[in-house]
């Protein structure tokens, strides 16, 4: 059965809760504990390449952007396969990954503790996107309202508490990104949601220095514009519009796609709160995120 076909199975009236599962929150089902638990050994190839990120922090947007340099710019790769099926999670379609040809793109929202021991060794590499959490708030906040395999909210207050204590898919944001950064990964590159919005072309050519990959300034051009919003949110293959039935609006996965819209969703009160938890969560990590980019002037 496709990862379509089962999460399809869990829309509607047939909506599980989370369920804690080696201190993360799953969908109980749809995320196969002896699956999760078999990944410990799952052979990673020294050509992988794997997309770890907390959900909402540009994930989709970097399989597109990693798609489009493996394929040297060419917008072609874009025209028939969707993105669940050519960059695949790990997570929930670990034999959709399998079947892949190499070299893999393989894409997962698990944190370090869950991944296969054999990430650690050999030269397999990691592209990790993070995004300022009250962006990344803001952004699950209205996809678990949108999505009809997750439980509707009741109010961005208890959502950002429940973000808070870990209790959203997936678990901690903070947790996740302690943990990848702790890591030491050998090979992990770490790009911001933000320097994506502000410049992707300087992220395009740090990547492919990071792979050893040459691309020309045609090519990369091709893979700024073929992976902006507005292309993905037109193109069928990204879209979400095949995956219709799981959300109200599928196309609305393509919310705004900005910088900084927290402050039209937290109260100072909230604003005040998140802060003081991140100061006292983040001490000693040493990241530092944008939280905020000056409005973009109207085009005359
Ligand atoms: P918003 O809800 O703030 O608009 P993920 O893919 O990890 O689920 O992240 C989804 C977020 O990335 C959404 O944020 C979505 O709009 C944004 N996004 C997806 N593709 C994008 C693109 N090409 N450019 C900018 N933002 C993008």
């Amino acid at each position: 059965m496709s990862v379509l076909d089962r999460f399809n199975l869990y829309v509607g009236d047939n909506l599980p809760s989370l369920s804690p599962f080696r201190g993360i929150y799953l969908i109980p089902g749809l995320y196969n504990e002896e699956t999760l638990k078999d990944l410990e050994h799952f052979d990673v190839l020294d050509d992988d390449l794997f997309i770890i990120t907390y959900p909402k922090s540009g994930t989709n947007w970097m399989q597109v952007v990693m798609r489009l340099v493996y394929a040297d710019g060419d917008h072609k790769c874009l025209e028939d396969v969707v993105s669940w099926e050519a960059t695949p999670w790990l997570d929930i379609d670990k034999d959709k990954v399998e079947q892949l040809p190499r070299p893999r793109i393989i894409t997962s929202h698990l944190p370090h503790r869950l991944m296969p021991r054999g990430l650690q060794e050999g030269s397999a590499k990691v592209i990790y996107v993070a995004r300022n959490p009250k962006d990344v708030i803001v952004s699950f906040y209205h996809f678990q309202k949108n999505s009809r395999f997750l439980e509707n909210p009741n109010d961005f207050q208890s959502f950002l508490q429940m973000f808070i204590d870990g209790k959203v898919l997936m678990g901690s944001w903070f947790e996740h990104i302690q943990g990848w950064m702790d890591c030491k990964h050998p090979h992990l590159l770490y790009v911001t949601y933000e320097d994506m919005v502000k410049d992707l072309r300087s992220v395009v050519r740090r990547i492919c220095t990071f792979l050893g990959k040459t691309l020309t300034e045609v090519q990369i051009e091709s893979v700024v514009k073929h992976s902006s919003f507005t292309a993905m949110k037109k193109n069928p293959m990204t879209n979400y519009s095949k995956a219709e039935k799981l959300f109200e609006e599928a196309t609305k996965f393509f919310r705004k796609g900005k910088v900084g819209d927290w402050k039209n969703h937290f109260t100072v009160a909230q604003s005040e709160w998140f802060d003081a938890v991140y100061q006292e969560r983040m001490a000693g990590l040493g990241l530092d995120f944008t939280w905020d980019l000056p409005a973009e002037k109207p085009s005359s």
